[in-house]
């Protein structure tokens, strides 16, 4: 707490100020997503679309080039993932991965002098499990993804780390031996709400394979209790992953749920069903691909208790319901929606890495009823 000693106006008009910064100035927009009286609406404020279509603008292209020719396979020697490209279009992605990620400091940032065959700096064998990754979500989860897919750019947006990633939260120091119960401490993931303030390793981590020890369904769907054993803690959990959902869209819990029955599948809209596909896909992201880079990450790179940086909602969407406002950024791209496996692998300098990049079978439900 800063100690300011102010007069009672002053005070007075102080907090005033930071109340209204809490809210948007009229007027404000609403947009009607549900039937007539259910409330389920969207309340948005022009400033803030204006800021949210300001942020999400995509970079021009690269000029397109033929897939005729050699391919990469044949004339490079250590090319693992990206083989079937022709060694045009090669080159063309390896010009637009340097613009979305590392736009300041080139090729360099994954390639050394001495080769660019050579796997030398992490970035570069990190960057081949993100190629696999993208490729991943863009051929197979297209439940989630659409048909506007993921780049590189829908995450990282020309940083080198994604501006919004998550890693295991150990809590503040000072709260050390205080009854925390995982909650009443100030954290973005659980949008400054009291309540628990990781919910990401509980639910986005993709670990723990036992989904029904988690809190994922909560509410009771009779007038009465009868027979409903959540307890309000555990309720809580599924909260604070409930509030990261809004504020990573930047929508109301209405997008989703018809807020007289949070529970009911069939009073919810469409979008809550992209959302239980959106957690599936992030769970594999995480799980399979990103916690195996773990090892080679320099540790200014991972979280306070040692483990990678990883994908929540807010990494693609940044604050829109469709990242990028919906730009289809993969069709000038599409070596990066298919897999492009080299016929031939080369060895790689750490043989761990080979397992991360092969996709896992789709784990996903053929269809939205066997979700539910
Ligand atoms: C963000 C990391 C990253 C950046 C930046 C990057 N590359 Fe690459 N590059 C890779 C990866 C990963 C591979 C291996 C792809 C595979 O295994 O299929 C690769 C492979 C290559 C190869 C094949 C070398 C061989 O013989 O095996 C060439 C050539 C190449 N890159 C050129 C470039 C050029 C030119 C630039 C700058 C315009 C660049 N790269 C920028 C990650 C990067
Ligand atoms: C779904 C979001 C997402 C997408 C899509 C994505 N990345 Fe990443 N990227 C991350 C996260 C999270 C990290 C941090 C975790 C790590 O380093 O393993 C990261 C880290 C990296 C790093 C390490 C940078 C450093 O300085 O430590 C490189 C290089 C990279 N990504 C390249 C790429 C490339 C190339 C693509 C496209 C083929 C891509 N990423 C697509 C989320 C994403
Ligand atoms: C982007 C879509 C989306 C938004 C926005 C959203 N939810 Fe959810 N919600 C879901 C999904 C998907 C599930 C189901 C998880 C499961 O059961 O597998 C769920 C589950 C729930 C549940 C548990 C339902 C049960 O069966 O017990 C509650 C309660 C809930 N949400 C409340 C909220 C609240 C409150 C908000 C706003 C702060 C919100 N949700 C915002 C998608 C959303
Ligand atoms: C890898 C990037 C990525 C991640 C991570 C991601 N999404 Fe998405 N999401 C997308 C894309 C791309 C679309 C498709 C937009 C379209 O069809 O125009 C989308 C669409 C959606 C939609 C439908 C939006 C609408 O109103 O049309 C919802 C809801 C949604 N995502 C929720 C989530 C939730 C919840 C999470 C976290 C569990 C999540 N997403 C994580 C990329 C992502």
């Amino acid at each position: 707490m800063r100690q300011i000693r102010l007069r009672a106006t002053a005070t007075a008009a102080l907090l005033s100020g930071l109340i209204l910064t809490g809210c948007d100035t009229p007027p404000v927009e609403s947009v009607q997503r549900g039937y007539r009286g259910t409330g389920m609406e969207l309340i948005a404020s022009p400033d803030d679309l204006a800021a949210t279509v300001a942020n999400n603008q995509v970079p021009e292209p690269q000029p397109p080039v033929p897939a005729v020719g050699p391919k990469a396979a044949d004339i490079y020697q250590n090319v693992q993932i990206l083989g079937d490209l022709s060694v045009g279009e090669f080159t063309r992605l390896m010009a637009a991965i340097t613009q979305w990620v590392a736009p300041e400091e080139g090729c360099n940032y994954c390639h050394v002098a001495e080769g660019f065959q050579l796997d030398t700096k992490y970035t570069k064998k990190v960057a081949r499990v993100m190629i696999a990754m993208t490729q991943r979500a863009n051929a197979d989860w297209g439940d989630h993804v659409g048909n506007v897919g993921v780049t590189c750019y829908t995450c990282h947006r020309g940083n080198n780390i994604p501006e919004y990633v998550w890693a295991q939260d150990p809590g503040q120091a000072h709260a050390a031996g205080i009854m925390t119960a995982s909650q009443n401490i100030a954290s973005e993931a659980g949008v400054y709400s009291s309540l628990p303030y990781d919910p990401f390793t509980a639910y986005l981590d993709g670990a723990k394979e036992d989904d029904a020890a988690l809190p994922w369904r909560v509410a009771g769907n009779t007038a009465l209790p009868n027979g409903n054993r959540s307890s309000i803690k555990q309720t809580e959990w599924i909260y604070s992953l409930m509030m990261h959902f809004s504020d990573s869209l930047g929508v109301n819990c209405t997008h989703c749920h018809n807020s007289r029955a949070f529970y009911d599948w069939e009073q919810s809209s469409p979008e809550r069903v992209r959302a239980w596909y959106g957690i599936r896909m992030v769970r594999e992201m995480n799980h399979e691909y990103i916690n195996p880079t773990t090892e080679w990450l320099p540790e200014h790179r991972k979280g306070p208790l040692g483990d990678a940086l990883k994908v929540n909602c807010a990494t693609c969407h940044q604050g829109a319901y469709q990242p990028l406002l919906g730009a289809n950024m993969v069709k000038d791209y599409p070596n990066l929606a298919r897999y492009t496996l080299a016929k031939k692998a080369q060895p790689m300098d750490d043989a761990d890495a080979s397992e991360a990049d092969q996709p896992a079978a789709n784990s996903a439900p053929a269809s939205a009823s066997e979700a539910f």
